[in-house]
């Protein structure tokens, strides 16, 4: 392929969205608008587009690719006047110039690169993209004369009712000889509507009358491609689309995903074959799952999350800037922010992290095989060792770490005389074969270890509050109510 320069149009007002955000910021599946245009380019092999940007240049700049070059367009006075705007930063070029609106992000990059391709091979002047849409209202319109070749662009604005019946619309992308178009735009005149704008679209009618001119269109594929975005309505339009596209792509690479209504998964999402992603489950841009997983139902991973083979990650569960590790349980209603998660941890329902210190954010750190107990609440920065476990209802302070296999219960927590392995029988991985060793018979035993920490007197203590108890008293009772009691239980049930 031959090699072209892009410019992508940004600098419009974006007034029909009545936003104070720029439109071309708006986020469609977790990157702005103009993300797709920028990813158009790039996939044409274009390393330095050119970017036209009005007043909101501040705020755009930071997306924009690296070799991005640009370009400010002090007002709106429309894409005709944007580009020549443009002229300056494309003097150096006399080749082929492709066209971008940064507000039609549902463009696919192989229909930019058919254009590129109709184009040249036809040595044309100027190629359109056009789409025959049921309902036209507020695209430019295309005029063909009778013989079926393009006179020019019409927008709604300045359309007769005969043009405004026309169906086959300006879909936004050109390819034209960038001599050509700097030529006609010297010519173009401000529109004769309210607005007074210097149309690009009529650049191409002042091609079109150029006898030796050759101008072109091609159809998209999809109507929806077409969709321009200028209201909110067609951006909520826009993120169904694409949402739509997305989940498709992991449904053809493996994945189960069991209601695409009510999945939400952003653009940049890394799932392995085999994880099977519940109703309800809302899963942010960068976030990556491994093979064999189980997400939500009603699970949200944010930025950030890395969950590893095997994880099962259950209802309401929140993660974020998290790393979990293989075969790890989070079954249910769950805050992890900052955390790393070792292999085979269980984290008992109610887990959640105080990650927040009121100025940073702070880390915690769960050991391979620790067991959490059901609403732990763990106030980082803090660490719990490996194989340890950690009371039901207990609160482990910051800086309180706990060492590997130590027992903690209690608010504040505080040490158990106890191994990990008595309160849950093994460590938390080989408790969980235990059970399913049993479930897979057809009879659970009462020896299954997973079920013990329940008999952790954690909430005894809890409501009596920090201080209120001494602590001796507080490990007696622990003793007696862990021990014997679970021993006749499990001879009972044996
Ligand atoms: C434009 C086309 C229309 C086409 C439609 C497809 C023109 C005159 N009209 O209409 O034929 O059917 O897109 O969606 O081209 N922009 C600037 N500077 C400006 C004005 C706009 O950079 O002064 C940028 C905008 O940021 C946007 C793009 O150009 O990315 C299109 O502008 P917009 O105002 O949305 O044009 P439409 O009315 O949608
Ligand atoms: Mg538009």
């Amino acid at each position: 392929m031959r090699s072209v320069q892009a410019v992508i149009l940004a600098a419009g007002s974006g007034t029909r969205m009545k936003s104070a955000i720029p439109k071309v910021l708006h986020p469609i599946c977790g990157r702005p608008m103009i993300a797709y245009a920028l990813d158009v380019a790039a996939a044409l092999g274009v390393k330095q587009p050119v970017v036209i940007v009005g007043d909101a240049a501040e705020q755009i700049q930071p997306h924009l690719s690296k070799g991005a070059k640009l370009v400010i367009q002090k007002q709106p006075l429309g894409t005709g006047d944007a580009l020549l705007c443009a002229r300056k930063a494309l003097a150096g070029c006399s080749g082929d110039l492709v066209i971008l609106y940064a507000d039609t992000p549902l463009l696919r990059r192989t229909t930019v690169q058919r254009l590129l391709e109709a184009h040249h091979r036809a040595n044309a002047t100027c190629t359109l993209l056009t789409a025959t849409l049921a309902d036209p209202t507020g695209y430019g319109r295309i005029v063909r004369e009778a013989a079926g070749e393009i006179a020019g662009g019409v927008e709604e604005a300045e359309a007769n009712q005969t043009q405004r019946a026309i169906r086959e619309i300006n879909v936004g992308p050109i390819v034209v000889k960038a001599p050509a178009l700097f030529e006609a735009l010297a010519a173009v005149g401000p529109s004769q509507t309210a607005k007074k704008e210097w149309y690009l679209t009529h650049a191409i009618g002042l091609i079109a009358k150029q006898p030796a001119a050759k101008v072109q269109a091609i159809r998209v594929e999809h109507a929806n491609e077409a969709l321009g975005i200028n209201t909110r309505v067609e951006l909520v339009r826009a993120m169904g689309i694409i949402r739509q596209r997305i989940l498709e792509s992991h449904l053809g690479s493996g994945v189960t995903i069991l209601d695409p209504h009510t999945t939400y998964i952003d653009h940049g999402v890394m799932i392995g074959q085999d994880t099977v992603v519940h109703p309800g489950s809302v899963i942010e841009s960068g976030v990556t799952i491994g093979r064999r997983c189980t997400i939500g139902p009603y699970a949200r991973l944010r930025r950030g999350v890395m969950v590893e083979d095997d994880a099962h990650i259950g209802n309401f569960v929140e993660l974020v800037r998290t790393t979990i590790g293989r075969n790890v349980r989070i079954h249910h209603v769950s805050y992890l922010g900052d955390t790393t998660v070792e292999d085979d941890v269980n984290i008992g329902a109610g887990t959640i992290t105080a990650n927040f210190d009121g100025t940073d954010k702070q880390p915690t750190t769960i050991g391979k095989g620790a067991f959490i107990g059901c609403d732990t609440i763990l106030v980082a920065p803090v660490r719990i060792g490996s194989g340890a476990v950690t009371g039901a209802g207990s609160v482990i302070p910051k800086g309180h770490d706990v060492p590997n296999r130590g027992v903690v219960v209690g608010v504040p927590a505080r040490p158990l005389e106890k191994s990990a392995e008595q309160i849950i029988g093994a460590p938390a991985a080989k408790s969980r074969e235990i059970g399913k060793a049993a479930l897979s018979r057809g009879k659970p035993k009462a020896r299954v270890a997973v079920k013990r920490p329940v008999q952790v007197p954690a909430p005894a203590r809890a409501r009596g509050g920090p201080g209120k108890e001494p602590a001796r008293k507080a490990a007696r009772l622990a003793r007696t109510r862990n021990s014997k009691p679970s021993k006749r239980k499990a001879t009972r049930r044996r």
